[in-house]
């Protein structure tokens, strides 16, 4: 089982990851949690190209490096895991690429969607999970959490995107999500984090079967 976790900046899909985790650790069921960008060795200097804020990188090129980081993430990580029988649980997949660069960026979704097909192999996750908000709401949390983590320069290059910009990405993940509904589900991510969390439990421990609160 293949799970992975979309959403704005500041939507709260990492909070609610990890409070999923604890709760599969408990109950003894084996998962992988992973990331993108950064989820491989490689990826993870990847991740520091791409958000940082001081790089200056056109569409194209940070196209590409986010499906190198993708190809070497599913090569390495992802399909070995669910080879094993492992439910991989992943902060950010390919629809940040449709999103991000398609919606986001302006690059033809189509071409995106074929290029992320030769990057993973055809490996589309089972579950996609959208924590949706209002923009101006999550690049708030998003801003403040980066500057009191001191890395608003380090990984602060999307946040620093007009409120336009995100605007376009919330958009996206709403068009995209509706034309992808046999694995896309909304989580209404405005919600307290109990009531996020509850969203989150709802929709991801019926598909993992045995797994209890
Ligand atoms: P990250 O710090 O992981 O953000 P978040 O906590 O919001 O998940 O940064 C990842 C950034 O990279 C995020 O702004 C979205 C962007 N991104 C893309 O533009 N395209 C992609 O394919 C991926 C995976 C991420």
């Amino acid at each position: 089982m293949f799970i992975s976790f979309e959403g704005i900046e500041g939507s709260g899909k990492s909070t609610a990851l990890s409070r999923l985790c604890s709760l599969l650790a408990l109950s003894g069921r084996a998962f992988v949690r992973t990331m993108e960008p950064g989820g491989s060795k490689l990826g993870q200097s990847l991740r520091a190209l791409l958000l940082d804020a001081r790089n200056s990188i056109g569409p194209e090129a940070e196209l590409f490096l986010y499906l190198a980081d993708r190809a070497q993430h599913v090569r390495q990580h992802i399909r070995p895991a669910l080879e094993a029988g492992s439910v991989v649980l992943t902060d950010r997949y390919a629809d940040s690429t449709i999103v991000y660069q398609g919606y986001g960026r302006g690059l033809d979704v189509r071409e995106l969607f074929r290029l992320n097909e030769l990057a993973v192999n055809g490996l589309w996750p089972d579950c996609t999970l959208i924590f949706d908000l209002p923009p101006e709401l999550g690049l708030e949390r998003a801003r403040t959490r980066n500057r009191e983590q001191g890395i608003d320069v380090s990984e602060g290059r999307f946040e620093a995107e007009a409120l336009d910009f995100h605007r376009r990405i919330r958009a996206g993940y709403l068009d995209w999500a509706a034309r992808h509904p046999e694995r896309c589900v909304l989580v209404d991510a405005e919600a307290s984090p109990d009531a996020v969390f509850a969203q989150v439990s709802a929709i991801v421990l019926p598909r993992l079967g045995a797994v209890s609160e």
